[in-house]
């Protein structure tokens, strides 16, 4: 049996394909369309693994997603592949709907015929598990209870209107057609491969080129952030355990101001690499005009997740920021890579 990866050369997924192929033999396709934010780099450690195959192309596109689908008596398929950067979106939003909507409603074709195709233990066993975000519920005010899978979808930004419409999706392609599906709602990820438009990259890579790091407005905004091995080892348990319908929620208990973020990355790069004039990198943290519709705060209730699946982080927030930065610092090479042309266009236009 296979299991299908949409979306596994960007952040999590990479994070997601290497971790499976440690962790078993089961082999991975890797369905990835490789917009600017996917990276074969990110799967190189794969290069050569009989048990891996790479697949370029566009969960939108059906006929493709088919021929894998069969080719490969896949047996469980992980949506990672979407449009994941809220600024992104609030600049341009169409793409989030071509790939987060419509595309995760041709995925969902593609897999219903597919699923028709399958009898027995193959039709029983067969999951579809659809990755998304916390971003769904809204804003939590600062004493209002964290988000549990019972909340209302309540999303602010166009990218979190996309995803909330695509769980929508996922859901009632469950109620109708019975296919055998499950989302799972996750904090901020953090950790390697993480493309450096996202905060705590952009920080680091930042402060190493000497330019400001900018916190949007008062930088009081509150994140719940996860490990993204954490995050893996949760899918991999949803995936294995969870009945077809089910919706958890994933979080690392670990709520942090955004400013606080920022000021640990500055020691830590002070502590690992310090500055050439013996000054502390917070130095360069700059307050710019804050994110339009910009949430408040979330917090992950992920009580469900471990009282019926016994899932729990495991990496705590100090710990993962330091190995992250020293990630990042050995990763130099990496960086520059994925920060091309392309990137240095998206920075000029969002920052000035
Ligand atoms: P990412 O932007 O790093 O990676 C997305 C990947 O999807 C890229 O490799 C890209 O090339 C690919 N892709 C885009 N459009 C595609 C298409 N039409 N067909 C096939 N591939 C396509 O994103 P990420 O941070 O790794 O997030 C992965 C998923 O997890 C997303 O669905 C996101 O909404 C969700 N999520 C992210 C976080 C987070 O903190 N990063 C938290 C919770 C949920
Ligand atoms: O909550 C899960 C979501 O986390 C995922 O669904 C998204 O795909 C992922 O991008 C992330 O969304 P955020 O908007 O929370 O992440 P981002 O790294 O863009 O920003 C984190 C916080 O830092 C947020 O409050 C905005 C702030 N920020 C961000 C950037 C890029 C700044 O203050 N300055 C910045 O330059």
């Amino acid at each position: 049996m296979t299991i299908l990866v949409t979306g596994g050369a960007g952040f999590i997924g990479s994070n997601f394909v290497i971790d499976w192929l440690r962790q078993c033999d089961e082999p991975v396709v890797t369905l990835d369309a490789l917009t600017y934010a996917g990276n074969l780099a990110n799967l190189s450690e794969l290069s050569g693994d009989a048990r891996h195959r790479f697949v370029r192309g566009s969960i939108g596109d059906a006929p493709l997603v088919d021929r894998v689908l069969r080719q490969n008596t896949v047996r469980a398929v992980v949506n990672f592949a979407a449009e994941s950067h809220v600024d992104r979106s609030i600049s341009g939003p169409a793409p989030f709907f071509e790939t987060n909507v419509m595309g995760t409603l041709s995925l969902l074709e593609a897999v219903r015929a597919y699923h028709g195709t399958l009898s027995g233990d193959a039709r029983a066993e067969f999951r579809l598990l659809h990755v998304s975000t916390d971003e769904v519920y809204g804003t939590l005010a600062p004493d209002e209870a964290a988000f549990a899978e019972s909340n209302p979808y309540r999303p602010n930004s166009p990218y979190a209107a996309s995803k909330a419409a695509s769980d929508h999706l996922v859901r009632a392609y469950h109620e109708t057609y019975g296919l055998p599906v499950l989302v799972t709602n996750c904090s901020n990820n953090y950790g390697p491969f993480q493309f450096p438009e996202k905060l705590i990259p952009l920080v680091i890579n930042n402060a190493l080129a000497g330019k400001p790091l900018p916190i949007y407005g008062d930088g009081r905004q509150v994140r719940d952030w996860l490990h993204v091995a954490d995050h893996c080892t949760a899918i991999r348990r949803v995936l294995e355990a969870a009945s077809p319908g089910a919706t958890y929620n994933i979080g690392g208990d670990n709520q942090m101001p955004n400013i606080e973020v920022v000021r640990m990355i500055c020691a830590l790069l002070d502590a690992r690499h310090p500055r050439g004039d013996g000054k502390s990198y917070a130095g360069q943290i700059t307050f710019v005009t804050d994110r339009p519709g910009h949430d408040r705060r979330y917090a992950i209730d992920a009580r469900r997740i471990a009282a019926e699946l016994g899932w729990r982080p495991a990496v705590r927030f100090a710990e993962g920021l330091a190995a992250t930065v020293d990630w990042y610092l050995d990763n130099r090479s990496w960086v520059a890579d994925v920060t091309s042309g392309a990137y240095r266009d998206w920075i000029a236009r969002q920052y000035g």
